[in-house]
């Protein structure tokens, strides 16, 4: 089957639903768009025509597709029938079983009813449906017109060529679609829930301020850090719906709300939108110091382990010796071991040596330069000249383990890796679902093949054997990864 010709029906002319509807129209459909709200269809329009005349006035459309594609959404009183509605409403589970009762009344037996629903299962959704199959998730990502992606949502009795006919309209429409199942926060929600939950477990156990750790995942290449993120999400809209995936997985303590966020909502300090968050706001968060590291001396030289730091200490180093059977990666000054990080901190490797031989233990340098976080065992008293010399500017934390980014993306790779465990996702779909869903720099199976399994498992057995706790639980497919 295929939507690729149809009439479309968008209910809810909000935010997501106008969006949706510019985007149906512009690859050609004609749209008819409801709201319950008396008048709000045809105020979506209006501001529709501005935002597309904006877009000529930039040159970015032409002004007669502007006109074609205007035309052809229509604001109804009334739910008209259609062959494909996609449903924009509340996010209310009872009401949007009231409008598909009442849709399925008008509509054609063929018809799709896609819900954007962005936390309600569309397994639970189709309940009491007269015909189930036809009804599928279509979850857009917020400015719809200008995020790639789209998840289809398979509900347990959502008809596989629905689902592929819904696939593949998006793509049609130029977004990038991923398939998944319905379980809580489909791929992007779910996934993303660790970039939070790391930031908040380092505020909480005060680690690192907020201002480190955005400084050292944007070095790593994310837009913005997950202090800014949230502030700008808004810390309601975020504690929402780590909460709700939270109980959706009944309450599985790995993704446990924080008491950091529950504080700041309590406080109504809401990020940008109250003016203040993490930050205040319009100044938004304070520049990290950094101090000035003259290039330190040793009479002796090892690189340690193999790889790209291995490398690249090598580069700066030319006078270093290499060691590339070690079991460890860094560099070593005369008795001071320059680490990264493999989950264990500073103090714990420190007592496995020498207790009076300095450890300095650094977080996984994914980016070119910049920000990048170390903590040290007590007793070193220069310790950052060395990896200032690799370009990095060293910054300061707790000596907790696996530091800011290696800890961030290890449990990022980890809940992937139980998605596809568990059939949510694929791979490659994880990887895209990230990538256009939330604008990471990467994927999470692209991080793993750089990284590699052995080392991502690791590191995340030693963050679980120090909080014993089930937070950093290794998912059974990557411990099943070949390494
Ligand atoms: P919104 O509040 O901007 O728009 C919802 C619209 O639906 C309102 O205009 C309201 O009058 C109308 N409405 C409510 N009940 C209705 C009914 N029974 N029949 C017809 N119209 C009705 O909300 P928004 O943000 O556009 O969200 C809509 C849906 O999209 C929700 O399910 C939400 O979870 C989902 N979503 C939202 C995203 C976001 O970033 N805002 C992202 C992805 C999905």
């Amino acid at each position: 089957m295929t939507l690729n010709d149809s009439r479309i029906l968008v209910v809810g002319a909000g935010l997501m639903g106008a969006g949706i509807a510019q985007v149906a129209a512009q690859a050609g459909h004609d749209v008819a768009l409801f709201d319950a709200r008396a008048g709000a269809a045809e105020a979506a329009k209006a501001k529709l025509a501005q935002t597309l005349e904006g877009l000529v006035a930039k040159g970015r459309l032409a002004a007669d597709a502007a006109q074609a594609a205007l035309a052809r959404i229509t604001p109804v009183d009334a739910p008209a029938p259609a062959d494909l509605v996609i449903e924009a409403i509340v996010e209310n589970l009872d009401v949007k079983r009231a409008l598909f009762a009442e849709l399925e009344a008008l509509l054609p037996a063929e018809a799709v009813i896609a819900t954007n629903t962005s936390s309600i299962s569309v397994t639970a959704l189709a309940r009491g449906m007269q015909r189930p199959e036809r009804l599928v998730g279509m979850h857009f990502f917020n400015p719809v017109p200008l995020m790639k992606l789209v998840e289809v949502v398979s509900g347990l009795g959502t008809a596989p060529e629905v689902a592929q006919a819904v696939f593949d309209l998006a793509q049609r429409w130029g977004k990038t679609a991923v398939h998944t199942r319905s379980t809580p926060g489909f791929i992007v929600n779910r996934i993303a829930r660790p970039y939070y939950a790391e930031a908040l477990m380092l505020l909480q156990d005060r680690a690192a301020a907020p201002e480190l750790i955005d400084a050292c995942l944007r070095a790593a290449g994310f837009r913005m850090g997950p202090c800014e993120l949230m502030d700008l999400i808004g810390h309601d809209t975020n504690f929402a719906v780590t909460n709700s995936v939270f109980a959706a997985n009944f309450f599985d303590r790995r993704f446990t709300p924080s008491l950091v966020q529950q504080e700041l909502v309590d406080a109504g300090f809401l990020g940008r939108k109250s003016g203040r968050g993490f930050y205040r706001y319009p100044e938004g968060a304070p520049a990290v110091h950094h101090d000035e590291y003259p290039r330190p001396e040793a009479k002796r030289l090892v690189v340690h382990g193999q790889g790209v730091v291995a490398d690249r200490f090598a580069a700066a180093f030319a006078q270093a010796e290499r060691q590339p059977a070690s079991d460890w990666v860094g560099l070593e000054a005369d008795r001071t071991q320059i680490r990264l990080t493999d989950g264990r901190t500073a103090r714990e490797i420190a007592a496995e040596r020498d207790l009076r031989a300095p450890v300095i233990v650094f977080d996984l340098p994914l980016g070119a330069g910049s920000d990048l976080a170390y903590a040290k065992s007590g007793n070193v008293s220069d310790p950052v000249g060395w990896l200032a010399a690799l370009g990095f500017k060293p910054v300061e934390m707790a000596d907790v383990p696996g530091l800011v980014v290696a800890r961030t993306i290890a449990m990022l790779i980890n809940e992937a890796a139980d998605a596809v465990q568990q059939g949510v996702c694929d791979e490659a779909g994880a990887d895209s679902a990230m990538k256009l869903g939330v604008n990471y720099p990467a994927g999470p199976f692209e991080w793993l093949a750089l990284w590699g399994a052995d080392a991502v498992v690791a590191l995340l057995d030693r963050l679980d054997s120090y909080y014993r706790g089930e937070r950093y639980r290794v998912s059974p497919y990557l411990r099943a990864m070949p390494t």
